[in-house]
């Protein structure tokens, strides 16, 4: 008995001792500003607000054009037709080497959640975005205001949405998520 209660004390002690000798080794990490700098790069930005911009012209066919192509496009690799006016399919980026490379640009791919109007395999994670305009916005159930947001930081409306996160990852900019909204809140049928 008694030897156990020995064995016991001098096994918390190492363990004690062990933890403190962990945990200043912890201290140290916190303490890189290296280490701090990858942390922040890696955690995910906060759900952020946005006004729709006065420059978003929802009306523009060219912007319509845009946020379609985007939509049902994976990127500029795969996208087959040409790019609409105001839209490039590769990108010159940075590598490693500190060459400067041509990438293919990553558009929305927005068809892998969402059905719309003359969408090939749409998938159904999202709802469908058929006839938006006529369901939701000529019964102002949503307006663009709504839709813009959504596309840029859905976490706003829904926080435990599976959405992709748009503008505040950096993913796309200001003007394409423009883009998009004019196009989903288009009106797509055959005249
Ligand atoms: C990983 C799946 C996924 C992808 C990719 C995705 N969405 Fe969504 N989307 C969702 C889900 C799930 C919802 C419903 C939950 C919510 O509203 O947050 C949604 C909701 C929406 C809505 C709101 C519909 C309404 O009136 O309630 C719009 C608009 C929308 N998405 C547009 C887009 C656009 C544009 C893209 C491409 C840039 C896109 N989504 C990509 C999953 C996705």
């Amino acid at each position: 008995m008694h030897t156990k209660i020995k064995h016991l004390a001098l096994t918390t002690l190492f363990f004690s001792a062990s933890a403190s000798l962990f945990a200043a080794d912890l201290t140290k990490a916190y303490d890189m500003p290296e280490a701090t700098k990858m942390i922040e790069k890696d955690m995910f930005p906060a759900a952020k607000e946005y006004t729709m911009p006065k420059s978003c012209d929802l009306n523009d066919p060219k912007a319509i054009a845009r946020g379609k192509y985007m939509f049902h496009n994976l990127n500029g690799k795969k996208a087959k037709k040409p790019a609409p006016e105001g839209l490039v399919k590769f990108v010159e980026k940075k590598g490693k080497d500190g060459k400067v490379k041509k990438k293919p640009k990553q558009f929305g791919n927005c068809v892998a959640c969402h059905n719309i109007e003359g969408a090939r395999g749409a998938g159904n994670i999202g709802p469908s975005l058929e006839s938006y305009k006529e369901n939701f916005i000529d019964t102002k159930a949503r307006d663009a205001q709504f839709v813009y947001q959504k596309i840029a930081d859905p976490r706003i409306d829904n926080p435990n949405t599976h959405m992709t996160v748009n503008l505040t990852t950096g993913l796309f900019n200001e003007q394409e998520i423009c883009d998009y909204t004019a196009y989903i809140v288009s009106d797509k049928k055959k005249k």
